[in-house]
C-alpha cells in the first residue's frame, strides 16, 4: 500500500508561516479548522469548533475528554463514517467530501481499522474466522492471509484459541481478537473508541499496551479515544477534547 503514503500534490491550504504544523494537509491524517454541528429537537449543537490535527504513520495519539465532548464524532469523521460541517479533512491524501459512498466504503476497508468498546465479534464464527472477516468483505482470503491471522493471534497470546467461539473467551481475549481483526488488512490507520472501556483495570492495561506495541510494530497511525488517563499517559501523544477543540495534555 505504498501508493497511499505519497504526499498529495496540492497542499493549497497549508500555511508555511503557521507554528501549528497540523494545518499542513499533507499529513496522513490532516484536519484543519474542522467543525461539526448536529441539529436536533433542542436546536443546533456545535460539537467540534475548529479542530486542527496532523498525524503520520507511526504516531500514536490518545484522546480524552468529558462524556459528550465529541470524541466519538471526531473519530468517526477521521474514519470517514461521518461528514464535517465545515473545515478540511484529508486522510492519506484523499478528500472524503469528494468520494461516493461506495468509494468511502472501499477506502475504509482497505486503509482503516476500527476497534470499538464492544468487540462486535460474530458469535457463530471462530476466532480465526472473526479475524478474517474484513477480508471476506473485500478481496477474499488466501493462505497468506490465514497465516497472517494466525501470526497476529499468536502475537496477542491466542494461538491456542483459533477454533474457539467468542463466548468461550474472556472480555480481554475478545478485545485482543478485535485488535487482530482491525489489523488483518494491514491498515495505515487504526482508530479505537474506548477499546478498554468494558474491561477491568488490569485487563485494560494489558490490552492497551498490546494495542500500542502492535501499532508500533505494524507502523500504524493509532488514534485511541479513552476514559483512562492511565492508558492515555502511556501514549507518546495525549490530547484532550474540550469545548470543541483539541488541546495537548502535557
Ligand atoms: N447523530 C447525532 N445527532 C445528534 N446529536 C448527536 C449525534 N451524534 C452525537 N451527537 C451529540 O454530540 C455530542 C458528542 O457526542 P459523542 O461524539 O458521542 O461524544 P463522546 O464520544 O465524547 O462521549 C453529544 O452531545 C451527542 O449527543
Ligand atoms: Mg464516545
Amino acid at each position: 500500500m505504498t501508493e497511499s503514503q505519497e504526499s498529495p500534490s496540492a497542499v493549497t491550504e497549508s500555511d508555511a508561516n503557521s507554528s501549528n504544523a497540523s494545518t499542513n494537509l499533507s499529513a496522513d491524517v490532516a484536519l484543519s479548522g474542522l467543525s461539526k454541528d448536529f441539529t436536533g429537537a433542542a436546536g443546533q449543537l456545535s460539537i467540534l469548533r475548529g479542530v486542527d490535527l496532523g498525524l503520520n504513520r507511526g504516531d500514536a495519539l490518545a484522546i480524552t475528554g468529558p462524556s459528550g465532548s465529541g470524541k466519538s464524532t471526531l473519530l468517526y469523521i477521521i474514519g470517514l463514517l461521518d461528514e464535517v460541517t465545515s473545515g478540511n479533512v484529508r486522510v492519506l491524501g484523499s478528500n472524503p467530501a469528494s468520494m461516493s459512498e461506495s468509494e468511502l466504503a472501499k477506502f475504509r476497508n482497505e486503509h482503516i481499522g476500527f476497534i470499538f468498546q464492544d468487540h462486535h465479534l460474530l458469535p457463530q464464527c471462530t476466532v480465526l474466522e472473526n479475524v478474517l472477516i474484513p477480508l471476506l468483505a473485500g478481496k477474499g482470503v488466501d493462505d497468506a492471509d490465514e497465516q497472517r491471522a494466525r501470526d497476529l493471534l499468536t502475537r496477542v497470546g491466542l494461538a491456542e484459541r483459533v477454533t474457539h467461539r467468542p463466548a468461550q473467551l474472556s472480555g480481554g481475549e475478545r478485545q485482543r481478537v478485535a485488535v487482530c481483526r482491525a489489523l488483518i488488512n494491514q491498515p495505515e490507520i487504526l482508530l479505537a473508541d474506548e477499546p478498554t472501556g468494558n474491561l477491568d483495570r488490569a485487563t485494560a492495561d494489558a490490552v492497551g499496551d498490546l494495542l500500542l506495541e502492535l501499532s508500533r510494530e505494524e507502523n500504524v497511525l493509532l488514534i485511541c479515544v479513552t476514559h483512562s488517563v492511565d492508558l492515555a499517559g502511556r501514549f507518546p501523544n495525549h490530547m484532550e477534547l474540550r469545548d470543541g477543540r483539541l488541546e495537548p495534555v502535557v
